[in-house]
């Protein structure tokens, strides 16, 4: 069905809406009369980020597609399925807990900084306590401002291996040069780093960020996931922002993961370090948006999550130096149908470990190493925005030899990760919840 193929990505699988509005409308932004919608659907809407599909749709399915959207409306919105308390899976029953119902403002990412207390970063640009698995109603304040649209804000959040000593916690904010209301306003991604004392941010530093002549205004793909490794080094993600070419450039900070030291200093042996490029940082290049990263516990390999553009999520081990192939090639097309590479595999490219078309929206990442889930162990746990699901992935090398669904439709999964208390913690959005997942003994 065309809707499904085309429009579900942003407008919703269920109409439930996601990136765009639900097409249910009780009022419409741009023209209600049937030639208005079909001329937004066959031309786009430039300014707001609705491809045009003129190129993808012939004029009958332009027709259709258009009545299809005057046919359902108003039909009632199902109601959003609230989480089962327990869930049964292929090899354990899981309990379900919601920890955190209200109060979170798009919730993207969640650090546990001792037993009893994680700090969660909102996408508006907040952080926030969690303690005792409640959220404390204070926010932490003097934050740096961060440029809040579509899938720019404050994103991934990081501690330092010696966390316990120096307090450190970094940020992967998106950094307005202007007034932050703006939406023309150029801004970038940066890497950060503060401490957070009491309710107050402080000792803030620059990890990584690029001159200011390189900014631009540009509100897609900002990736950023943050990877602290067993060596110390930390990776990052920078999304392409929407340039597509800038991912094959490596004169350009954008559409690569990054490795650092923890201060932001380059190790000598990053695939690039003899490059004249000035961004010796890069570690791998040709991603599109990068937004899970995970290391094997096993293994030590580094594993990252793309979220390619309509088909063509991939999943990739990440190796220094090798093209991930964006946008040469991908098993992906454009949101509007055209294709964005004949090609799926290309010479030079690494081709992906396992790809999704249609695309689920993956998102992070986290290899199960915790004694609560004996039968997951070294599995690859996977949580996807759009398919609102975490999927289990068994491993073996390189390859993907089993994939579960363990429970689909009750949110945009944002994060996962194990607590302390080995415990998996997720964070959904749409509705913005903090749960815990335990098995039943
Ligand atoms: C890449 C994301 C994306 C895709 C794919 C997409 N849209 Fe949109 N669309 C948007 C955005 C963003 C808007 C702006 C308003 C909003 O946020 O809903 C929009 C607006 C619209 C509007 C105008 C709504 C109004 O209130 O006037 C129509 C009609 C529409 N889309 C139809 C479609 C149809 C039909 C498809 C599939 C053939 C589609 N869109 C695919 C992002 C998308």
């Amino acid at each position: 069905m065309i809707y499904q193929q085309f429009c579900a990505t942003c407008h919703g699988v269920n109409f439930e809406g996601g990136k765009a509005q639900s097409l249910i409308k009780e009022k419409w932004l741009f023209g209600s009369v049937r030639k208005a919608i079909s001329e937004n659907i066959e031309h786009g809407i430039a300014a707001v980020g609705m491809p045009g599909f003129a190129a993808a749709l012939s004029d009958e399915e332009l027709g259709r597609v258009t009545d299809y959207v005057l046919s359902i409306q108003g039909t009632e919105l199902e109601a959003r399925k609230s989480i089962p308390k327990r869930i049964e899976t292929e090899l354990n029953t899981l309990r379900v807990e919601i920890l955190v119902a209200d109060g979170l403002q798009v919730p993207w990412s969640i650090e546990f900084v001792d037993e009893r207390r994680a700090l969660v970063s909102e996408r508006p640009g907040g952080l926030r306590w969690i303690v005792d698995g409640k959220l404390d109603p204070r926010p932490i304040e003097g934050l740096p401002k961060t440029w809040y649209f579509r899938d720019a804000g404050m994103l991934d959040i990081a501690l330092h291996p010696d966390y316990e000593e120096n307090g450190w916690v970094y940020i992967a904010n998106s950094d307005p040069i202007g007034d932050e209301k703006d939406r023309q306003t150029p801004a970038m991604l940066q890497i950060i780093r503060g401490r957070v004392n009491g309710y107050q941010w402080i000792d803030q530093e620059t990890i990584f960020s690029v001159p200011e002549e390189e900014y631009f205004a540009s509100s897609m793909h900002f990736g950023c996931r943050m990877l602290f490794d067993r060596e110390g080094h930390l990776y990052f993600s920078s999304g392409d922002k929407g340039i597509p070419e800038d991912a094959q450039d490596l004169y350009d900070a954008q559409g690569k993961i990054h490795r650092v030291y923890a201060d932001g200093s380059i190790p000598k042996d990053n695939p690039f370090f003899n490059h004249p490029t000035q961004y010796k940082s890069i570690f791998t290049y040709g991603s599109r948006n990068v937004q899970g990263l995970a290391q094997h516990p096993e293994t030590g390999g580094i594993w990252a999550t793309d979220h390619g553009p309509m088909g063509g999520d991939e999943l990739n081990w990440v190796r220094p130096g090798a093209n991930h192939g964006w946008p040469l090639a991908t098993y992906g097309i454009n949101h509007d149908g055209t294709l964005v590479s004949e090609r799926a595999e290309y010479p030079g490219v690494t081709s992906p470990a396992r790809y999704w078309v249609p695309s689920i929206a993956t998102c992070p990442i986290a290899f199960v190493d915790s004694e609560l889930f004996p039968e997951w162990k070294n599995n690859l746990l996977l949580g996807a925005l759009k398919f609102q699901e975490i999927r289990r992935l068994v491993l073996e090398g390189e390859e993907v030899v089993e994939e579960e669904i363990l429970f689909q439709g009750y949110g945009r999964v944002r994060d996962i990760k194990f607590g302390p208390d080995g415990a998996l913690y997720a964070l959904l959005n749409d509705p913005d919840q903090l749960i815990r997942i335990t098995p039943y003994k």
